[in-house]
C-alpha cells in the first residue's frame, strides 16, 4: 500500500513526453501499478497516469474493479472496466467530437468542458506484456484520451476550447459534494 503525492499543474514532469516501458513483468513495474492503483483509489480518480506521481513512463490505469462501486465524482465510471494500459496507441474512429465536463487529480478543485473524440480504438499492453485491444466510445473513450494525454505532457485545460467553460467545481456545481477534485 503506497499512496503517492499527486503532482499538480505547474510541475515540469506533467509537461514532459513520457518514455515507453521497455520491459514487462518486472518488480519495478508491478510496484508502479500498485502505487498508481492505491493513489487512484484513495483520490477517487477515474484514472491516473504515471507522470502524475512523478514517473515519466507510458503507463496509465483507469476504470473500476467493482462495477457496483459508483465513483461519486464520475457516476458513469462504472461502465469502464479496470484497465492497465502501457505504451498505448490511439486511433480515432470517425470525426465525431463530444463536449463534456472533466476534472483531473493534478488540477484539484476545478472542472472544464473538453471536446473529445466520441469513438476510438486503443491498443497497448498490461503489466505482464499481454496485449490490450479495444474499441470504445463515450465516457470510456474520454477517460482513455484524458489519461493518454498525460503521457504527452498535455493537461485537459490545454484542450478547453472556451476558457469560460473552466472554473471551480463548487462554483459550477454548488449542490454537489466534490472532494478536493
Ligand atoms: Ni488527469
Amino acid at each position: 500500500m503506497a499512496i503517492k503525492t499527486v503532482l499538480r499543474m505547474g510541475e515540469p514532469c506533467l509537461l514532459m513526453k513520457a518514455a515507453p516501458v521497455a520491459q514487462f513483468d518486472t518488480p519495478e513495474l508491478h510496484q508502479l501499478i500498485q502505487d498508481l492503483e492505491d493513489t487512484m483509489q484513495h483520490m477517487n480518480g477515474a484514472g491516473i497516469a504515471a507522470p502524475q506521481i512523478g514517473v515519466s513512463l507510458r503507463v496509465v490505469i483507469f476504470g473500476q474493479k467493482e462495477p457496483i462501486a459508483i465513483n461519486p465524482r464520475y457516476p458513469d465510471a462504472d461502465t469502464v472496466p479496470y484497465t492497465v494500459l502501457i505504451n498505448p496507441e490511439l486511433r480515432f474512429i470517425g470525426d465525431k467530437v463530444e463536449n463534456d465536463w472533466e476534472g483531473c487529480l493534478s488540477v484539484p478543485g476545478m472542472r472544464g468542458i473538453v471536446p473529445r473524440h466520441l469513438k476510438l480504438h486503443y491498443a497497448g499492453y498490461d503489466q505482464y506484456g499481454n496485449k490490450v485491444d479495444r474499441l470504445v466510445s463515450g465516457f470510456h473513450a474520454r477517460v482513455v484520451q484524458h489519461e493518454c494525454d498525460h503521457l504527452d505532457g498535455v493537461l485537459y485545460p490545454m484542450r478547453i476550447s472556451n476558457l469560460k467553460d473552466f472554473g471551480y467545481s463548487d462554483v459550477f456545481f454548488p449542490n454537489q459534494d466534490f472532494q478536493d477534485d
